[in-house]
């Protein structure tokens, strides 16, 4: 495959496009967009968000040492569009996007109702990376919505339905087809293989 170099830069595809949900010491609640967002560990279950230092979410989560992250079904790009362009410093993002926060069950920060997938975190650690941080949150607690369950107690990836963003060509994406299942009841899928 013949290749173009493009350098230090942070292009890489997918990224998952996430609501991070957060609330000051005044009470005030804020959502910002955020795709560099993954589960980093299982044991203790933990995710990593990196924020840049300027955002008014990183200075709230600094202060109440939690936040909510919130998964973007594909219904919702318009809003994550909006709330990853305008601060939380300068209006209120929920009410401009017709969001709804409603109360986690272990955190401060509200979950996202509108979110089929909501994380609650209690900030761990921090490592410095230039203009940013990378926030480690222990995962408390994870609402997932009830309908995505079959009557089997699997969750169906359709409900979900989760917004990609492809980061360094700025496009949102959705899923597509399943490919393949995963290893899961003893059978790998490289035996399957022709
Ligand atoms: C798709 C998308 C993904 C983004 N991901 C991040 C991210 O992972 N980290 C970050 O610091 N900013 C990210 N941003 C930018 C913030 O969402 C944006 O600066 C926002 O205005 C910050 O809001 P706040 O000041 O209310 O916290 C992203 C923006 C978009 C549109």
């Amino acid at each position: 495959m013949e290749k173009r170099q493009l350098g230090p830069c942070v292009t890489f595809f997918p990224q998952p496009t996430t609501l991070v949900s957060s609330v000051g010491n005044d009470g005030q609640v804020n959502i910002m967009t955020a795709s560099w967002v993954g589960i980093v560990s299982k044991t203790p279950p933990t995710m990593a968000v990196s924020l840049n230092v300027n955002r008014a979410t990183y200075e709230q989560i600094r202060q109440t040492g939690c936040f909510v992250v919130n998964l973007v079904p594909a219904s919702l790009a318009v809003e994550a569009d909006f709330c990853g362009l305008k601060s939380g410093r300068d209006e209120d993002k929920l009410i401009a996007a017709g969001l709804t926060p409603v109360p986690a069950s272990k955190v401060a920060a509200p979950l996202l109702d509108e979110s089929p997938l909501n994380v609650e975190c209690v900030l761990r650690d921090e490592v410095e990376l230039g203009e940013y941080r990378l926030l480690l949150g222990e995962i408390v607690e994870i609402h997932a919505a009830e309908q995505a369950f079959t009557e089997s107690g699997s969750m169906d990836a359709r409900v979900f339905d989760p917004l990609v963003y492809l980061g360094g060509i700025r496009e949102y994406w959705n899923l597509g087809q399943k490919q393949a299942d995963a290893y899961k009841d003893g059978k790998q899928l490289f035996e399957k293989k022709p």
